[in-house]
C-alpha cells in the first residue's frame, strides 16, 4: 500500500447511521488508539459528536475520535477526506444514491475501500466506469464486505482452496445454503433495496445486469453455463431436501462469478454456482419451500409496481437511521454453507464450510465482517494476485478474512463432508 503517511488509518464514512454506529462501535471495543488511527466521517457535525461522545462513553482507551465532515454529493469534501485516508469503510447507502462520488476519490487518491453494498445495479455501475482507472491506480475497491456477500463468497473460496490444495483440483459446482438465521433488517438496507426497484423500474442497463447470471464478470466474459438464481421449490442438486430461492442470490452467485474471473478462473470456466435456503424433506419441505418462494414473488410483484412501491417505502418501512435493537441483535445468529463437489481420481469427493456467527448477520456480523475487511486492507494481510480494481472479498482479500472472523468467534470450518475440519 502506497498511501502509508497519513493522518487516519480508517475512517468509518456514514458513522451515523445505523450499520456505521456498529461498526464504529465494533472498532472502538476492540482495537486501542495504539492500534489504529481512527476516524469519524458524516456529514452532519451534531449528530457525529453525538456518536463520538457515546463511543468515547463506554470505552476507557478512547478519549477523543477525529471527525471528519464531507458530503457524499460533493466530491471536493470526498477527496480532502480520502486523501488524509488509508482505508475508507462506508456504509453510506443507498450506494446507488450516494455511493459513486466516493469511489471516484478512493481511485483518484490511492485509498483502499471496503462497503457493505448489495445493490447490484451499482456494483456492475461501478465495474463498466472505474475496474480500470483502479486497477491503474493500483487500489483496492471492495464492494459487499457484509452478510451480503462475505459468507457464501469467501466460504467458496474456503472449499475451492481445499479442492486445490488436498486433490489439485477445483469444484465444478459450489451450492451455498442459508441454513439457519434471525435477525431483523433496517431502514438503510430496506431504502436501498428500494433504490434497487427504482432503477429497474427505468433503466436498461439495470434491468440486463439483474437478468444476466454473469452481469458482474468482466466485460466480454458476461456469459456461461449458469442459467441464474431459482425462482421456484426445487428438490436439491446435492441433498434429499427441498430448497426455496434466497433472496440473497440475485447478488451472491454475482460475486462468486466475479470472484472467479478476477481471480484468473482457478475454479473453471465451467464453473456452476447457486444459493438456496433448504426447507427439509417430504411435505414438509414442500411446504415450506413453497411459502418462502410464494413470500418472495409476492414482495417482488409489490416493490415492482411504482406506487405501491412508494406507499410501501413511507408506511411499512422503518425510517433510514432505524434498525432491530440490540437485544434481537445479540439474540441473533446465523449459519451459510458452502458445499462444493469435486472430481478426483478415487472418484467424486464432497467439501464444504461452515460458516455461522452467534450475533444476527445483517448488523452484529456485518458490522464485525466490514470492519475486519477494513483491518485486513490495512494490515495489507492480502491472499489474492490482484492489488487493484473493483473487487470481491475473495478476489480482494481471501483467506486472511477467514482467519480474522475466526479470531473474533465467527465458527468458520472446511473439510470434507462428514469429516469437516478447522483449516
Ligand atoms: N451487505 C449487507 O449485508 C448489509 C447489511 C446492513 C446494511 N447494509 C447496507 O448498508 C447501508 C447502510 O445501512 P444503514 O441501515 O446503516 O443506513 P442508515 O442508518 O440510513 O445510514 C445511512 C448513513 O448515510 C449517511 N448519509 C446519508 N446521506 C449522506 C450524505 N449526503 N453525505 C454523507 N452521509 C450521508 C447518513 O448520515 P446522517 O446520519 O447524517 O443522515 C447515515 O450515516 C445500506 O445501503 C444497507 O443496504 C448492507
Amino acid at each position: 500500500m502506497s498511501n502509508i503517511n497519513r493522518p487516519y488509518d480508517i475512517v468509518v464514512w456514514g458513522a451515523t447511521g445505523f450499520a456505521g454506529r456498529l461498526v464504529s462501535e465494533y472498532l472502538t471495543e476492540q482495537y486501542t488508539p495504539n492500534n489504529i488511527s481512527l476516524a469519524l466521517g458524516g456529514r452532519s457535525a451534531d449528530r457525529l459528536d453525538s456518536v463520538e461522545a457515546d463511543l468515547t462513553a463506554k470505552t476507557e482507551t478512547w478519549d477523543n475520535i477525529p471527525i471528519v465532515i464531507g458530503d457524499a454529493t460533493d466530491p471536493e469534501s470526498l477527496h480532502e477526506i480520502t486523501q488524509d485516508t488509508r482505508v475508507i469503510c462506508t456504509t453510506v447507502g443507498p450506494y446507488t444514491k450516494y455511493g459513486t462520488p466516493l469511489v471516484e476519490a478512493c481511485i483518484e487518491t490511492q485509498t483502499e475501500y471496503c462497503d457493505l453494498t448489495g445493490e447490484i445495479n451499482w456494483v456492475r455501475e461501478m465495474v463498466d466506469r472505474f475496474h480500470d482507472a483502479a486497477v491503474n491506480a493500483d487500489t483496492r475497491i471492495i464492494h459487499s464486505c457484509g452478510f451480503d456477500s462475505v459468507p457464501a463468497d469467501i466460504g467458496t473460496l474456503l472449499v475451492q482452496s481445499f479442492a486445490t490444495e488436498n486433490f489439485d483440483t477445483h469444484c465444478e459446482m459450489v451450492r451455498v445454503y442459508l441454513e439457519e438465521g434471525n435477525g431483523g433488517v433496517s431502514g438503510g438496507t430496506l431504502a436501498s433495496f428500494a433504490e434497487l426497484f427504482d432503477a429497474a423500474s427505468d433503466d436498461t442497463v439495470t434491468q440486463q445486469t439483474l437478468q444476466n447470471p454473469y452481469s458482474l464478470a468482466p466485460p466480454g466474459e458476461r456469459d456461461g453455463i449458469d442459467s441464474g438464481e431459482q425462482r421456484y421449490p426445487q428438490n436439491d442438486e446435492f441433498q434429499s431436501v427441498w430448497t426455496a430461492p434466497s433472496p440473497m442470490a440475485p447478488i451472491n452467485e454475482r460475486v462468486l462469478r466475479r470472484s472467479n474471473a478476477l481471480l484468473g478462473y482457478p475454479w473453471g470456466r465451467e464453473f456452476r454456482c447457486a444459493e438456496v435456503i433448504p426447507t427439509g424433506s417430504g411435505i414438509g419441505g414442500v411446504v415450506g419451500a413453497s411459502v418462502v418462494a410464494g413470500g418472495i414473488m409476492l414482495f417482488t410483484a409489490a416493490m415492482s409496481v411504482d406506487p405501491v412501491r412508494s406507499g410501501i417505502r413511507q408506511f411499512v418501512f422503518p425510517a433510514p437511521g432505524e434498525g432491530p435493537t440490540r437485544q434481537q441483535i445479540k439474540d441473533g445468529y446465523f449459519t451459510v454453507r458452502a458445499v462444493g463437489r469435486c472430481t478426483t481420481a478415487d472418484g467424486p469427493v464432497t467439501i464444504e464450510t461452515e460458516f455461522s456467527s452467534e450475533l444476527d448477520p445483517g448488523y452484529g456480523s456485518t458490522a464485525r465482517m466490514l470492519a475486519e475487511s477494513a483491518m485486513c486492507l490495512l494490515r495489507d494481510e492480502i491472499d489474492s494476485p490482484v492489488s487493484g480494481g473493483i473487487l470481491t472479498p475473495a478476489s480482494g482479500i481471501g483467506k486472511p478474512l477467514a482467519t480474522r472472523l475466526r479470531d473474533i468467534g465467527f465458527n468458520i470450518t472446511v473439510g470434507e463432508q462428514d469429516k469437516s475440519a478447522s483449516s
